[in-house]
């Protein structure tokens, strides 16, 4: 295996050269390593940094691959850190990594599964090819304060691939146009569901879907008292695709309307899925003031990526103007304006990071185009 020396962050990795102009993913190299989660990293580092503050706390890596996640966290966050890949390649260099930075961190070489089953640890991180799925049960059984999961099965997760989706997370996808909110709620559903077996709660400090994938990161308690309140945010959306209206209904036995009201078309069903709160504002501006004070290859795009998480309304669906305005023939005006046109007819409205042609608010449909016909 061919390697080079990169840096992310502060810190030197040895990663596999790719074949010169290899067309191929990069699952497919001897070790994993895909330059262009860069970013996911560098906002991992600086979630992990205010999250722990001055505690010492204990980080695993279950699926390191190059242990890159790990290797920065033990270098630029300072956490005792373990990393592990059952593949004997990976293995080898997270141990060469680990020296190269002249760190302290364990390597493990381990089915993630076993490795979370014997032992507990205060930070899990699984960065698995494709679906965490198949890790969440153990992850939620292992971890004592938080969670970082990231999901690159984006089309099952936004109903694209439903019948994977309802397989993956026992829950519907709907491909709607706020599919990857969707994505993102089906996800955090799975999870939540998972942590209430251990009678443990969250609450989601930092989510979101960018390119290829969806990550979250959440604080993680434990009770069977939070656990029963946290379970009251699963429910879920109802969607007309006649006519875009939808709500949202709370509990796992939720009435549903049959018809649309509006247009007394059928209504859709997607869940059970997670319908509380994405982000936690205050942790975002924690993260925020660590990615100021780092020096990081992508410090520009992610400060952007999670101010815009911190402005976004809660609501759990979003409005694409293109198509409002397709419908009602008139011109998009620019988003700025058409935040401006729903707040002054009394609503509440925002930029969502999902999007960038799109806005939320808790304006119904029929509100959001009368005001922009207005
Ligand atoms: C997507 S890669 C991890 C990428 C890495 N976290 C990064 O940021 O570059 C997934 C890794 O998980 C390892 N893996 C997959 N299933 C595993 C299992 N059940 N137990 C341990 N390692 C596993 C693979 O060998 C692979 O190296
Ligand atoms: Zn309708």
């Amino acid at each position: 295996m061919q390697t080079e020396i990169i840096q992310e962050g502060s810190t030197k990795i040895i990663v596999p050269i790719l074949e010169k102009g290899a067309n191929y993913p990069p699952s497919s190299a001897p070790v994993f390593y895909n330059p262009r989660m860069e970013l996911c990293r560098d906002i991992g580092v600086a979630c992990v940094a205010a999250f722990a503050g001055k505690r010492e706390l204990s980080y695993v890596d279950v699926l390191g691959a190059t242990g890159i996640r790990g290797v920065r966290i033990a270098n630029e966050v300072g956490l005792d850190v373990t990393i592990n890949d059952w593949n004997q390649k990976a293995h080898e260099l997270i141990e060469k990594n680990i020296e190269l930075n002249q760190l302290n961190a364990k390597a493990m070489r381990k089915n993630a599964n076993v490795l979370l089953s014997e032992s507990h640890f205060d930070i899990v991180d699984i960065d698995p090819f494709g679906s965490p799925a198949p890790f969440l049960d153990a992850a939620c059984k292992s971890v004592n304060r938080m969670l970082c999961i990231t999901a690159t099965d984006t089309a099952p997760l936004c109903g694209a691939h439903k019948a994977s989706g309802i397989r993956k997370y026992g829950a519907i996808p709907l491909k709607t146009e706020y599919h990857p909110e969707m994505g993102v709620r089906i996800l955090l559903g799975a999870i939540v569901r998972s942590l209430a077996r251990y009678d443990k709660s969250v609450s989601p400090l930092l989510s979101y879907s960018r390119e290829h994938y969806f990550r979250v990161h959440l604080a993680v308690e434990k009770g069977a008292a939070k656990s029963n309140k946290m379970m009251e945010q699963i429910g879920f959306i109802c969607h007309c695709f006649g006519c875009g209206f939808r709500i949202w209904k709370y509990g796992l036995a939720a009435h549903m309307p049959e018809k649309c009201p509006s247009c007394a078309g059928t209504i859709s069903l997607a869940g059970p899925l997670w319908l509380g709160r994405l982000h936690d504002k205050e942790f975002c501006n924690l993260v925020l003031h660590e990615l100021e004070s780092r020096k990081l290859g992508t410090r520009e795009r992610a400060i952007k990526l999670v101010h815009l998480c911190t402005e976004e309304l809660d609501n759990p669906t979003y409005y694409d103007l293109h198509e409002i305005c397709k419908e009602l023939k008139i011109a998009p005006p620019p988003m700025e304006a058409v935040i401006k046109i729903v707040r002054k007819a009394g609503f509440k409205s925002s930029r969502t990071h999902f999007s960038g042609t799109s806005f939320k608010t808790d304006a119904p449909l029929n509100d959001i185009k009368e005001a922009l016909c207005r």
